[in-house]
This record gives C-alpha cells, structure tokens and sequence, in this order.
C-alpha cells in the first residue's frame, strides 16, 4: 500500500513505530529505497564521501546539493526527502542561509536539515516560521571535523552530554521537526529520546532512538573503505558489482559478448 510520507506523519511517528531512515545522493538508488518502503530519504552531505572521493563533507557545494535533491526528489514517490544543507550554505550569513534553503525545497525537497544546536535556533526559528521544515542535528556534526580533530564520538563528559542535552531541548523549542542525534552515548539519546517530544534519529546513537539512520553506501556494502563500529551492511554490492565489471570486461576480451 502507498503511503507518501509528510512532516506530520513523520512527526506522528515517535512512540508508535520506529523508523529506518536512510541517505539517497541519486534518482537510482532512490527509487529502490522508496519502492522498498524506506520512509525518509537524506540527501546527505555525506555524498562529499560516498560520491565524491572527498575525506570529509565540507567541500560539497550548493550546487551539488541542488542536482542531488532533484534526482532524488523526481524518484522517490512516498518517502520524505529532506536536503542536507552544505557546509558554507547557512554559515555566511542568515539571508543567504534561507535563499538556499528555499532552493532545496524549490528543488523538491520537503525540508532541510542543519547541523548544530543552540548556535543555529534563529536560522531553524527563522526558517520554520517561513514554512521550511527543519531537520536539526546534534552531537558529532561533521561539518565540525576541523574542530573536533576527526570523527569522535561527542557528549562522553557529563559537561558535554549536558550541553548537546541542552542543544536538543533548544532546536525543538526552536521548531525543528525531528533531530538527528549522531555518535553520542546510547544513555543520553535515550534521555533526549524521553525528554524532546519531536522525533529523535540517531546514527551511532544506540537503539532507543525513535528513527535511525544508515548511510545507504554502509547499508549496501558500496562502500569498501572504513566503516565505523556501528554500521551493519544489509549487502554486499561492491562485491556484486566488481564481479559484474570484472565478467563483462572478460567476456568482451573472449569476444562472448556482444553476441551477433
Ligand atoms: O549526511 C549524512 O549522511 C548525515 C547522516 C546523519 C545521515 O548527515
């Protein structure tokens, strides 16, 4: 049965069925995803990673976002599709901040999501009130890499828990719609999970989270690099493809294909 996916249903959501959630960077994939029931979709900047060859997201653009959040929006019929705001998009400026968010939904996304906390409630209050949904996300936000000194998981002190604890209650009274909580302790998203009443996804976040997202190149097995501790592959489609290219390019050397 077709169910198409809003901001209102997803909220609905918390407390009556957990959702897997995960990234879609192309029309391809998602249309599998979304033909497969996947209730929301993430135009992740993790695609600076899984399509670009880059070591961190910070180098994606606007533009990519752009192209990427249209494919997936022409393709995906019933899940949500939210845009992942690029690093430099929101940061240099509220006016310019809320141009480009407006493009991402002009591009068909449903909403958008930004990384921080308490630092990015007016852009999520300014947006909300502008009818554009906002996606928060807290804990390790990679757009922070620099600042972090690599991928850490974040809020292991009781100082630091309380301040992304404060960071979730502040971008839920802000307006933000759900709230990514990525590689914090499983007993503080736990504690958020019970104290925000919008819905929690975590990655890296233990399993009280009310939504979870993979990254769909961890999920499929696309990704042959590091994968972090919590990730569980569901496929092993780069093994899948390699064999594909590798029988093709026999095939074409034997001259078994193409057949006349
Ligand atoms: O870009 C991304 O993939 C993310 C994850 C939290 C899903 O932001």
């Amino acid at each position: 049965m077709s169910k198409k996916w809003n901001i209102a249903s997803f909220r609905a959501a918390k407390g009556v069925r957990k959702l897997g959630c995960t990234t879609a960077y192309d029309a391809a994939f998602a249309r599998l995803a979304d033909e497969a029931g996947v209730p929301c979709l993430l135009v992740g900047d993790s695609m600076g990673m899984t399509m670009l060859g880059y070591d961190t997201t910070l180098p994606v653009k606007m533009e990519e976002t752009l192209s990427a959040t249209a494919a997936v929006a022409r393709a995906a019929k019933d899940a949500l599709v939210i845009a992942d705001m690029p690093f430099g998009s929101y940061q240099c400026g509220d006016d310019l901040a809320m141009k480009n968010a407006v493009d991402c939904l002009k591009a068909g996304a449903d909403g958008v999501k930004l990384e921080g906390g308490a630092r990015v409630c007016g852009l999520i209050k300014r947006m909300t009130e502008a009818g554009i949904p906002v996606l928060a996300h807290v804990g390790m936000t990679p757009q922070s890499v620099n600042e972090y000194g690599g991928f850490k998981v974040q809020g292991k002190t009781r100082e630091a828990a309380d301040a992304i604890f404060a960071d979730a209650l502040a971008v839920e009274k802000a307006g933000a719609f759900a709230v990514t909580l990525e590689c914090v302790p499983s007993d503080l998203a736990a504690q958020i999970t019970a104290a925000v009443k919008i819905p929690t996804i975590g990655i890296g976040a233990g399993p009280v989270c009310d939504a979870q997202w993979l990254v769909m190149h961890d999920l499929l097995g696309l990704n042959e690099g590091h994968v972090p501790a919590f990730v569980k592959k569901y496929a092993n489609l780069a093994e899948e493809a390699k064999s594909a290219f590798r029988r093709y390019v026999e095939e074409v050397e034997k001259g078994e294909f193409p057949q006349k």
